[in-house]
């Protein structure tokens, strides 16, 4: 166990265990030696691996995700419609689904890439180590964590915290997109490389994309638009808190700027 929790996997995909030993995928042929073997009992027929819900094809699932998030008329909606859409088969393996947190009208917005196991558990974005450190981020602009609102671009837990694939990514970016377009924030942040590249999209790495304004265009509004390291990333290279204070200090600026304008 404590090998496989140092690997990442801290969770079971089946609630009920396998015996593969009983019910092997190969034909007992082929793992035969050449010399005739004494004979054996027939084998039970191979049992098929339990699963709780299989997703549609991508294609299908990015089309209905489009579909269903463009009819949510409100942040509830949208949430209710995220708990009921089968299309991300992440949703099968996590144990929530994490929507957001914070001030539904508020003027910063903050969006991750996807949840963690802390958030997962709990069903909130950046409750973890690395949501500390991006309270401590929003506490240097003088805000609290109930004056911002904070999203993923992936609502629900990656297995291990795997990286989502782009299938993944592009099935959830619908609901993402809508989720901006109604909190209709004034500047909008992304933290680390997966939620700038998703959103702002560019195939740029974070240390290009980083502190340069852009303009994020919901369909109905241009919202301003900054990316910044991920807590996470600056808890593994604090030396790159320098450049996230200068990041925050910007954002301020853009917001008092705003607010008095
Ligand atoms: N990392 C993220 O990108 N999002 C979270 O909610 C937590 C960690």
């Amino acid at each position: 166990m404590a090998f496989y929790l140092e690997a990442g996997v801290d969770c079971a995909l089946g609630d009920d265990p396998v015996d593969r030993l009983s019910a092997p995928d190969q034909p007992v042929a082929a793992l035969a030696p050449a010399v005739a073997a004494p004979a054996r009992p027939a084998l039970k027929p191979a049992a098929p691996a339990p699963r709780a819900e299989i997703a549609p094809p991508p294609d299908v699932a990015i089309e209905s995700a489009r579909e269903a998030a463009r009819t949510a008329p409100s942040l509830e909606a949208l949430r209710a419609l995220l708990d009921g859409f089968d299309g991300c088969a992440l949703k099968f393996t996590a144990s929530r689904l994490v929507f957001a947190d914070g001030n539904p009208q508020a003027r910063l917005m903050f969006v991750g890439e996807a949840p963690g196991r802390d958030e997962d558990i709990e069903g909130l974005p950046f409750v973890g180590r690395s949501g500390q450190l991006l309270n401590r981020m929003i506490a240097a602009i003088g805000l609290k964590r109930s004056d911002v609102y904070i999203a993923n671009v992936i609502p629900w837990r990656p297995p291990g915290n795997r990286t989502p694939t782009p299938q993944e990514t592009q099935i959830c970016l619908p609901f993402i997109q809508r989720q901006i377009e109604l909190v209709n924030p004034d500047v909008m942040v992304t933290l680390g490389n997966p939620s700038t590249q998703t959103l702002l999209q560019t195939r740029d790495g974070i240390m290009k994309t980083r502190g340069k304004w852009v303009d994020y265009d919901t369909g109905t509004r241009k919202i301003k638009a900054l990316a910044t390291f991920h807590p996470a990333y600056l808890l593994r290279s604090p030396s790159y808190k320098r450049m996230a204070w200068q990041d925050l200090r910007a954002i301020a600026k853009v917001l008092d700027a705003t607010a008095r304008a």
